[in-house]
């Protein structure tokens, strides 16, 4: 049996990208559909609720367009709004927050893990709570980025307007004798390489979205929903809507991504 039905994946902007990466790495025969709602970025500085609709409406659409599984690729949109999505929808809807938790309470040697995240993913104390779920002695320190995703969403990655409000962020990290740091929105590998100069080698920095594609692998194959290709050849495909410019999505994705991507907007799927 092969189910050839599109993995659907969203976020805010480009950060998903990260995760759609893992996810195209680990399952190349499955096709994917990546919903990004540059019209509404920034999700993190908005009220949970806010967000929470607009994850309804996306996994409404994506569910349109006959997705097997949707993947929250946004930490503030898992923190607003997988549960209640999981209990509205009947496609099986996977985020991103409890399997870094996950990763960073394997990882911890001092057992004081730093959680670097949007503002809304702060104050919904979802890591804490999902690392607390873990392991409940682990000390927990979380600190808002509100200016990295603004930043990143215009294609800047690195240089000194980074580095500054960089600096400001991780200097509680080192106070609290943090080893291993939660990427805790989906933007911010992108900037990994200054994020990781700043910390310095002994502060490992973990990403949900490998551990997230396993999980989206794990979840297919026990409910035999995986495609099965023809021949090895027979890659899955990928196609990009985003909501606001499609052509300023394209450069940009096309950047992170290190391919030539199309993107279009949502009537151009409908
Ligand atoms: N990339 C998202 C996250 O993981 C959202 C960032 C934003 O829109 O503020 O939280």
């Amino acid at each position: 049996m092969s189910d050839p039905r599109p993995i659907g994946v969203f976020d805010s902007g480009v950060g998903g990208l990260t995760v759609l990466a893992e996810v195209r790495d680990r399952l190349p025969f499955e096709h994917t559909i990546y919903f990004g709602d540059t019209a509404r970025v920034p999700y993190g500085v908005r009220d949970l609720s806010e967000v929470r609709g607009f994850a309804f409406e996306i996994i409404e659409y994506l569910t349109s367009l006959n997705v097997k599984l949707v993947v929250v690729a946004c930490n503030t949109a898992t923190a607003a709004a997988l549960k209640a999505s999981q209990e509205r929808f009947e496609v099986p809807i996977i985020g991103v927050i409890e399997p870094g938790a996950r990763a960073a309470v394997l990882d911890t040697r001092t057992r004081h893990v730093g959680v670097l995240a949007t503002e809304g993913t702060v104050k919904s104390r979802a890591y804490a709570r999902a690392v607390h779920y873990l392991d409940a002695g682990i000390e927990v320190c979380e600190q808002a980025a509100p200016a990295f995703v603004p930043l990143i969403e215009k294609g800047i990655v690195e240089g000194p307007e980074l580095e500054a409000p960089a600096r400001e962020y991780l200097g509680t990290f080192k106070e609290r004798g943090v080893d291993a740091v939660i990427l805790g929105c989906t933007h911010y590998p992108l900037i990994s390489a200054t994020i990781n100069r700043l910390l310095g080698p002994e502060v490992r920095l973990i990403s949900s979205a490998g551990q997230t594609a396993l999980e989206v692998g794990r979840i297919l194959s026990r409910r035999g929903y995986l495609r099965r290709p023809k021949h090895a050849e027979d890659f899955g495909r990928s196609t990009f809507v985003c909501s606001a410019d499609p052509e300023e999505f394209a450069a940009l994705g096309g950047r992170f991504l290190d391919e030539k991507i199309q993107a279009v907007a949502p009537a151009a799927v409908l």
